[in-house]
């Protein structure tokens, strides 16, 4: 995959930019004061770039043919163990000294998840919730893989960062998908949207039929930052989704926790995750 099509170094870049967007938000307890007033600084160059690449072909078109394609599972046949050594293979291009490992990320939520003695749905909810990345493996390019999602199919909210790059996606200019409720109903339920294409809903999809709703909703809205930092897209939501947004903003803080702590000791701590992940999952799942 050229430069071009993947103009980050590394998938971190996105998170990176998230700490710069949301300095408060890896703190526990914290959440964003709407009202709080913050002037836009720009994001470096090639992450721009990244966004800009990311809402220009995020169509409901494209989503369909990513679902037609990733749904079916027909990619992999790996235990959840084996997709976090997959996804370690993922060589980035950022400095190997200054970046946690996948797997390093991984376990670094989870353990955070696990100091607060939170349950252990929460905990492995916090091992996987980034597995979906493996979509980069299968070859997919970074701005159908991460980023922040969104709904397509209705007005792209103007909470969602960059939203100016939207003029140059063919649904911004489409009267079926433009309006504000476009192809949904009011208040029909975030279930029933269609979220831009990427990592967390491949994911919960995987996920589905294993994990508690909770866990769920903190793996497929976990990117979704116009819902759940924003506050956008209230006109969607159900009774369920909002007690479902209490989850997703209770797991946030520890998806942006500090990555500069020291690394986990992924051998050490291995026998207790496979253990719960074992509670929860067959020994071997399709992807
Ligand atoms: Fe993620
Ligand atoms: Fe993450």
């Amino acid at each position: 995959m050229t430069r071009t099509e993947n103009p980050l170094n590394s998938l971190d870049d996105w998170e990176d930019d998230l700490l710069r967007r949301y300095p408060e938000a890896s703190e526990t307890g914290k959440s964003k004061q709407t009202e709080e007033f913050r002037s836009y600084v720009d994001a470096p160059d090639h992450v721009k770039e990244f966004y800009r690449l990311n809402h220009l072909q995020q169509t409901v078109e494209v989503n369909q043919q990513k679902r037609d394609e990733f749904l079916q599972f027909k990619k992999r046949r790996m235990s959840i163990w084996e997709a976090m050594e997959f996804l370690n293979t993922l060589v980035d291009d950022s400095d190997p000294d200054t970046s946690l490992s996948q797997i390093e990320h991984l376990m670094q939520t989870a353990e955070a998840i696990r100091a607060d003695g939170h349950s252990r749905w929460f905990v492995l909810t916090g091992l996987i919730h980034d597995l979906g990345k493996i979509l980069c493996l299968f070859d997919e390019p970074q701005w159908c893989v991460t980023g922040d999602t969104f709904p397509v199919g209705c007005r792209f909210d103007l909470s969602i960062v960059y939203h100016d790059f939207f003029r140059g996606n063919p649904d911004y200019h489409n009267p079926d998908y433009n309006s504000q409720f476009g192809i949904y109903e009011p208040n029909c339920g975030l279930r029933n949207v269609m979220l831009s294409w990427g990592h967390d809903e491949y994911m919960y999809n995987v996920c589905k039929p294993y994990l508690p709703d909770a866990g769920l909703a903190m793996i497929r809205y976990h990117s979704f930052y116009p819902w759940h930092n924003e506050g956008a897209y209230e006109y969607l939501m159900d009774d369920y989704d909002r007690q479902m947004l209490e989850y997703v903003k209770l797991f946030n803080p520890y998806d942006l926790y500090s990555k500069s702590d020291e690394p986990p000791d992924v051998e050490a701590l291995r026998p207790y995750y496979e253990e719960l992940i074992s509670e929860y999952f067959p020994p071997r799942l399709d992807w």
